[in-house]
């Protein structure tokens, strides 16, 4: 299993790039008088993908909260990612329906075929060199159609691991094509 973190695959915000964001302006405009933090967390990631850690102080300020209550939000729902997101972002269902289907065996081929592991601090590249992301999430709606995931946002239902795998594909391809 390779273990190179991914930051700088091309085109895609990266770890490094967060860093030049200026986190005040990006406050500003999305705190608006009457906005509560969670429509403006979401508004921030609508935006960039991601609530870089900075933006907590001023948001803090800007919505007179505490630091600890904006960051206590941030970093409570999973929804809410703190760094860019790998470009395959892989979202598995954990869930108690998608596990009486198989998940966790779907997880297992998904961790062997990408080399990545699931709710990793770092991402990993696969084989043919797109970074990827796997991420755990809790019910995507799809119960009846389970086992169920989302690649790069987009849901897939009743996936096997042959599906996984063409799925991963399609979506390394379309990576490589933009980049
Ligand atoms: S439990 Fe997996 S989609 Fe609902």
């Amino acid at each position: 299993m390779k273990d190179k973190c991914i930051l700088d695959f091309g085109g895609v915000p990266t770890l490094h790039d967060s860093n030049a964001i200026a986190p005040e302006p990006l406050v500003q405009r999305h705190a608006q008088p009457g906005r509560s933090l969670l429509a403006v967390l979401h508004a921030i990631q609508d935006e960039l993908g991601f609530v870089p850690p900075d933006t907590v102080a001023p948001l803090a300020r800007a919505m007179n909260l505490s630091r600890a209550e904006v960051h206590g939000v941030l970093t409570y729902y999973h929804h809410f990612r703190t760094h860019p997101a790998a470009p395959v972002t892989v979202q598995l269902c954990r869930a108690e329906a998608c596990r009486s289907m198989g998940t966790e065996a779907l997880a297992q081929h998904i961790e062997a075929r990408t080399g990545c592991r699931f709710d990793s601090a770092h991402q990993h590249q696969d084989a043919e060199g797109a970074a990827v992301g796997l991420e755990s999430v809790y019910c995507l709606g799809q119960c009846a159609l389970s086992p169920a995931l989302t690649i790069n946002g987009t849901l897939h239902a009743k996936v096997t691991p042959q599906k996984f795998d063409a799925l991963l594909a399609a979506a390394t391809k379309r990576v490589e094509e933009t980049a």
